[in-house]
């Protein structure tokens, strides 16, 4: 599996965590950044993340910022993109097996370190279902290509 890992400059914290628990879970991990002294904007790493997904170079991306919530409004702009914004285990989970998120946004300023570890480890070992969800997967990507 091959993830991608951004973050604006509120989640360069979380972002250097997660890098740390897919390495030791043997994922290959391209981390573009921010390597940033001050603010930056968050669309300019989730848009560019998220087309890397999308065009087949990387199976799932990981993007942070302070509540998540800007890196997973700007992925789901991206064709073919299902961005989770995920602050528990349970949804970590119930998005890859029902939604077959590609995408997981988490927030520094919401979680901490040890629990977005955990979302991560989750949410990159988890199956999607297919089954019943394949119908519903499948509207999104029917209403985008319209
Ligand atoms: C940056 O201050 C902050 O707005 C950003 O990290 C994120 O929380 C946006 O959704």
């Amino acid at each position: 599996m091959k993830v991608i890992l951004a973050s604006d400059h509120g989640g360069v914290n979380l972002r250097q965590e997660v890098a740390e628990e897919l390495n030791n879970l043997n994922i290959q991990v391209e981390d573009i950044g921010c390597n940033c002294e001050g603010s930056v904007d968050y669309p300019d790493y989730a848009i560019p993340a998220a087309e890397r997904v999308a065009n087949g170079e990387f199976d799932k991306a990981i993007l942070i910022c302070g509540t998540g919530i800007g890196m997973s409004i700007s992925a789901n702009k991206v064709k073919g993109i299902r961005a989770a914004l995920v602050h528990d285990l349970f949804t970590a989970k119930a998005t890859r097996e029902h939604n077959n998120s590609n995408v997981l946004c988490m927030g520094e300023r919401v979680i901490g370190p040890g629990l977005a570890r955990e979302i991560a480890k989750t949410w990159v070992s988890t199956d999607y279902e297919g089954g019943r969800h394949e119908n519903r997967v499948g509207k999104i990507a029917e209403y985008e290509n319209k």
